[in-house]
């Protein structure tokens, strides 16, 4: 491998420019090429980037010999086909959430990319950001106690997909901080939802996550809401933790908050003595773009052969909680179980 990684960018719509920004400014990388079916996007990108090679045809690019590494930041209908192109080409392959349609299809990608010893990582930025690992240190020091519950928000107003409906599209943020966090996938989950704007599109969704200890986690999408709301709230048996990514600086806050049942009591008065309120702290967190984290992750661990922190099988995980909330959505919100095999044959003995 030359000490130069070559990277080609399939998408450059809305969030692929971010990649190819963030991929443009790595030591030891270089975006070769960048790929769109849309004629303007790829003169936009030219503009912006001289040095880029512009191709409306993937296969010019999965078949250029210079490229290591591939990136599909495409429409999710597409995250299958091209990522399947891009391994059987020999390539590296970066897939954007969610990583494809099905749990089948994640397994066909993570057993191709183990097969061909090939790195497979999917863009779950928010385990790369500031906030979610200090959260993650803080869980796992047992500051806060046994997680008791987490509880997610992530509305706005828009941008209504034509492809999958509210869940696709936003909660794959909160389902895998939410796994990054528990450290185990859920073994049901429930959905409700509503599609008020697009026929069958649902606009608003409900989703429970259920794990095996008991755990429990709720996540709330809406693109119909007219506040832009972006919270995590983990509950602790100790403390609790408010996470709002809204915030420009602090975004974190621990509150020393809990409620014991005391073990007798004859009055109302007594039973608010087991009410805890302490104090409250804000951590300092350092100004980083998720993004470059993200981005020279998957390039360390080309290099390195090692496993992403967001791997294929981390992909797999999450689609396979959104195609169960999928399938409850249809029967009404209810229990639909996960198949926690799937995948597993990635994992050491
Ligand atoms: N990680 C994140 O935080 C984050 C944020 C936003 C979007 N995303 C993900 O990025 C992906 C793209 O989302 P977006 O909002 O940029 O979508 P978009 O619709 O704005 O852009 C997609 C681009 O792909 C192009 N395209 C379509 N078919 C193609 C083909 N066959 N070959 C080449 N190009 C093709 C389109 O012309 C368009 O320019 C999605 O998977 C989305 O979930 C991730």
């Amino acid at each position: 491998m030359n000490d130069i990684l070559n990277v080609a960018v399939i998408g450059c719509g809305y969030w692929g420019p971010n990649l190819i920004r963030n991929f443009s400014s790595l030591q030891g990388c270089r975006v070769k090429r960048v790929c769109d079916v849309d004629e303007k996007r790829l003169e936009h990108m030219k503009r912006l980037y001289p040095a880029v090679e512009p191709t409306g045809n993937v296969d010019d690019l999965v078949h250029d010999k210079e490229i290591d590494a591939v990136v599909v930041a495409t429409p999710v209908h597409l995250h299958y086909d091209l990522g399947m192109r891009s391994l059987l080409a020999g390539k590296h392959t970066f897939i954007e959430k969610p990583m494809a349609p099905s749990a089948t299809q994640c397994n066909e990608l993570v057993e191709l990319a183990r097969k061909k010893k090939l790195t497979l990582m999917v863009g779950h930025t928010f385990i790369y950001s500031t906030p979610v690992r200090r959260i993650k240190e803080i869980v796992d020091s047992g500051e806060i106690g046994e997680i008791q519950y987490i509880s997610s928000r992530r509305l706005n107003l828009g941008l209504f997909q034509k492809d999958i409906n509210v869940a696709w599209d936003l909660a794959p943020h909160d389902i895998s901080i939410i796994l990054y966090l528990l450290g185990r996938p859920p073994v049901s989950i429930n959905c409700q939802g509503k599609a008020h704007v697009n026929r069958d599109i649902e606009d608003v969704t409900n989703m429970s996550l259920n794990f095996d200890n008991g755990g429990f986690a709720i996540i709330h999408s809406s693109w119909l809401d007219p506040n832009k709301v972006r919270e995590m709230v983990i509950v602790g048996s100790k403390k609790m933790i408010v996470y709002n990514d809204n915030e420009p600086l602090e975004k974190i806050k621990i509150f020393d908050k809990r409620v014991e049942a005391p073990p007798h009591y004859d009055t109302f008065a007594e039973f608010q003595y087991s009410y805890h309120y302490g104090d409250a702290y804000i951590p300092y967190l350092k100004q980083v773009e998720p993004l470059k984290v993200e981005t020279q992750h998957f390039l360390d661990c080309i290099r390195s052969g090692s496993k992403p922190e967001t791997s294929g099988l981390d992909g797999l995980r999450v689609v396979q909680i959104l195609e169960a909330s999928s399938q409850s959505l249809k029967r009404g919100g209810a229990v639909v179980n996960i198949d926690r095999k799937l995948g597993m044959a990635e994992l050491p003995a």
